[in-house]
Parts: C-alpha cells; sequence; structure tokens
C-alpha cells in the first residue's frame, strides 16, 4: 500500500512538473509574439558546446558562423562527436525519411535543399547517379567539398536562396531536412518550393521537412535556428497552388516537425521518364491518413 501511495505521491509531482514546464513554455513564446525584440533575441540564441551565443539573423552569415565553430553539432546535435557516428546518422536519415518509401531507378538524379557538409548527400551518392547539394553558407559547402572529395557523381554549390543553378524539369527527387524548420521567415521557404517546382521533371518527388504549428507557437517569424511553422492546411493549399499532388503528410516521431511528400503534376504531353517513384497507391494513402 505504502508503495502504491509513493508512486501516485512521485506520479503527481511528475505531472505537475511537466505542466509548470509546458506553461512556462507557453508564457514565453507569448512573451516572444507580443515583444518582437524579445522573440529574437530567444529566436536566435544558441547553447552549443562551445558556450552561449546570440545569431545576428541573417541566414549566411549565422550559418557560416556556425559552420566555422562546430559544423557537425549545428547540424545534427544527437550524433556530432565522431565522423563515423554523424555518418551512420546520414545513413539512417535517407533510408528512413529522405528515401522511405520510395524507389530509385537507376540513372536519377537528386537535389538536397540546404545540404549543409553533405551528411545525407554522401549516403545518396551511393543511391542516385547525381547529387546536387546547395546551401546558403559558403563555409559548410566549402567543409563539405573536402569531406565529400573523390565522390565523383557529387555536386555541391553555394546559393542565394533559389535553384538558378538549375534547368527546369532536371531532378527526379528534391529534399530538404532540418532546413525549412531555420528559415526566418516563410517567403523563403515558398520561394524554395515554388524552385522545387520548376526543377523536378513532371511526376517528380519532393520531400521536406517544416515545422509543424501548434497553438502556442505559431510563428510568422522567427530567427536562424528556431523559424517559421506552417499549419497543414496553409502547406497543402500552399502545395497545390504550385501543381504539386500532396502524398503524405507525416509528423516525425518525437520531435515537433513534419514532413510533406508531394508528386509534380503531369501534363498530356509531358514526356519525361521520371526515375524515382512512390510506391505507394492513392487508396493506401488514403487510408492511412484516416487511420
Ligand atoms: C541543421 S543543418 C542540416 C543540413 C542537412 N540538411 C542535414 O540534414 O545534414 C541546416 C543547413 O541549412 C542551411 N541553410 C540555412 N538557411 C538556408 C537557406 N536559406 N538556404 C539554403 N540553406 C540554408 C545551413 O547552412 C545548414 O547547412
Amino acid at each position: 500500500m505504502t508503495v502504491l501511495r509513493v508512486l501516485a505521491r512521485k506520479w503527481i509531482y511528475v505531472r505537475k512538473a511537466a505542466l509548470v514546464k509546458e506553461a512556462l513554455k507557453r508564457s514565453l513564446l507569448l512573451a516572444c509574439s507580443l515583444i518582437p525584440p524579445l522573440g529574437r533575441l530567444v529566436y536566435n540564441l544558441e547553447i552549443s558546446p562551445d558556450g552561449v551565443s546570440v545569431g545576428t539573423g541573417d541566414m549566411a552569415r549565422d550559418w557560416d558562423a556556425r559552420a566555422r565553430r562546430n559544423a557537425r553539432w549545428y547540424i545534427y546535435w544527437d550524433a556530432w562527436k565522431t565522423e563515423e557516428e554523424f555518418d551512420a546518422a546520414g545513413e539512417a536519415d535517407v533510408r528512413d525519411v529522405v528515401l522511405k518509401e520510395l524507389v530509385v531507378e537507376p540513372g536519377a538524379r537528386a537535389l538536397e535543399i540546404g545540404c549543409g557538409i553533405g551528411r545525407l548527400v554522401k549516403p545518396m551518392s551511393r543511391r542516385t547517379a547525381e547529387v546536387h547539394g546547395v546551401d546558403i553558407s559558403a563555409e559548410m559547402v566549402q567543409q563539405g567539398k573536402e569531406r565529400l572529395e573523390g565522390l565523383t557523381n557529387v555536386q555541391l554549390r553555394v546559393c542565394d536562396g533559389a535553384l538558378s543553378a538549375y534547368p527546369a524539369g532536371h531532378f527526379d527527387l528534391c529534399y530538404s531536412i532540418a532546413v525549412f524548420r531555420h528559415l526566418p521567415e516563410k517567403r523563403f521557404v515558398l520561394t524554395y518550393l515554388a524552385e522545387a517546382a520548376r526543377v523536378l521533371k513532371a511526376a517528380g518527388i519532393v520531400r521536406f521537412e517544416v515545422w509543424a504549428t501548434g497553438r502556442a507557437d505559431r510563428r510568422e517569424q522567427g530567427g536562424t535556428l528556431v523559424g517559421v511553422t506552417f499549419s497543414e492546411v496553409e502547406m497543402r493549399q500552399l502545395l497545390t497552388r504550385l501543381g504539386f499532388e500532396v502524398l503524405e503528410v507525416e509528423p516525425r516521431p518525437g520531435l515537433p516537425y513534419v514532413i510533406y511528400t508531394a508528386r509534380k503534376e503531369q501534363r498530356a504531353g509531358d514526356e519525361t521518364r521520371v526515375l524515382v517513384h512512390w510506391t505507394r497507391t492513392r487508396a493506401e494513402s488514403l487510408q492511412r491518413s484516416t487511420t
């Protein structure tokens, strides 16, 4: 009996602590939205293994500084200490996230938006004929080129917020993981999605991750570390307007982000053969989204 009472008390204590933590988080988020300078400070605040610092709000400058400080930590802070664990995390994310339920045929071309130092590009190079990566940070791209030297089907480039280096209808797959969640304004995400619609072949696949939104953390503006949020309705409308068919919207387990998978529409007369395919039928997707 005593044991049960102790356990019950402990449970109430843990529950209360969680409620207090959630209330504090929500109050802070509310304060951030009411007092913009506070928001800018909080969304740009960084506590890394090298200490505390505050980003400037300029995407290229902040990510260059992060790459110089500790690129692997800022890219993937769950597995950054050794090159081996960083590589293993990239391999797992390509298998379980980037290519989940997609079939890649020989000859496929892929493009990553926000490639960093090539954590995902490296395993993608073993599965595609060509993989290209763009990043806003010249420092990330430089380190990526050094890391992936010798991989002949890889090309990394610095970009300025668009995909202007690439021709229309060129790629089978365009993906972006752990990038849009850091963008400080929605228009940057919109430009990349419109650009993805341009550079993909007809029926090509776009897969990307954004911050999901709850009532307390809806953000139109953020910093270069904690970026904007999109509601599902908003993102579905946007993708449809850009000529994509939404195939799946999947929350990332244990994380506040969602992954969208969409297919560029194919018009009558579009002859190009796309080499990356979604494996589920429309009926299966609908069934999963309702269960
Ligand atoms: C957390 S890292 C993720 C890197 C890579 N996608 C991965 O999962 O390994 C975020 C990357 O996005 C890049 N980035 C930030 N803002 C960007 C923008 N507006 N355009 C392109 N890349 C951006 C950063 O420089 C950084 O390399």
